[in-house]
């Protein structure tokens, strides 16, 4: 009679809103850092032609897609931060999966989405744009602040083979770095490598951001890391 009373009082934990909080907040992340050198800072941009006047903002539309987006849903454990340096004061926009709303597979409502939270007068604390997105002022420096616990993985073409990274080293929260079309500056480097990254490669030819984060988010899935 008590272990059936335990197993009720289990069953209804298992339902309530707790134990949702528990698992949305305890879950691993897999965190994706896109570095937009160009991206406007500004929702001044045109939807009719997202690379030409937004400062390439359609690289980071496409890493948010391969982040998020499988066939008839989003994935709720992934976070991508996308950095916005092309404007006087560098922007982050945050897109959560646990909450975020309204995304589809097209660019152009990604787009709609960036423009949104760019127009949000942003402060050195995120602020809430739409469901699941958040934006404030800085850039890598105060990211890899915030993220100072995650195990930091920076990819470039010329890093360690990926697969030689320990599956175990990745039950805790992880972030990728990846560069847009102009890779990552020797100075952005440098805070990378301060910050204790590790750096691998997903082999020796040169991939679109948005490939390596599919590629990333399905090494992660089938488990392909090393175990010792
Ligand atoms: C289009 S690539 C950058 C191209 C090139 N590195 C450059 O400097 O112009 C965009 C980003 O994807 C990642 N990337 C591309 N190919 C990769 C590979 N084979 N292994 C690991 N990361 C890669 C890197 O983070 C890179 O900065």
């Amino acid at each position: 009679m008590i272990s059936d009373s335990i197993k009720r009082l289990n069953a209804d934990w298992l339902q309530s809103e707790r134990c949702l909080y528990f698992l949305l907040v305890f879950r691993p992340m897999r965190n994706f850092i896109v570095v937009g050198h160009k991206a406007t800072t500004t929702p001044n941009f045109s939807l009719e032609d997202i690379p030409g006047t937004s400062g390439r903002l359609d690289i980071l539309c496409r890493a948010v897609t391969a982040a998020f987006v499988i066939s008839h849903g989003i994935r709720k454990d992934v976070c991508v931060y996308l950095i916005h340096l092309g404007g006087e004061i560098p922007k982050t926009i945050q897109l959560r999966g646990e909450t975020l709303r309204h995304l589809n597979p097209d660019e152009r409502t990604t787009a709609a989405l960036l423009k949104k939270a760019l127009t949000l007068p942003a402060a050195a604390q995120w602020a809430m744009s739409t469901s699941g997105i958040f934006v404030r002022t800085g850039g890598l420096v105060e990211l890899l602040a915030d993220l100072k616990d995650a195990k930091l993985i920076y990819l470039r073409e010329d890093g360690a083979d990926i697969r030689g990274l320990e599956a175990n080293s990745l039950h805790d929260e992880t972030a990728f770095i990846l560069g847009d079309h102009t890779g990552m500056t020797p100075e952005e480097e440098v805070l990378i490598e301060q910050a204790g990254a590790k750096v691998v490669s997903l082999g020796p030819t040169s991939l679109h951001a948005d490939h390596c984060i599919v590629l990333l988010n399905w090494l992660l899935d089938i488990n392909a890391f090393c175990t010792l």
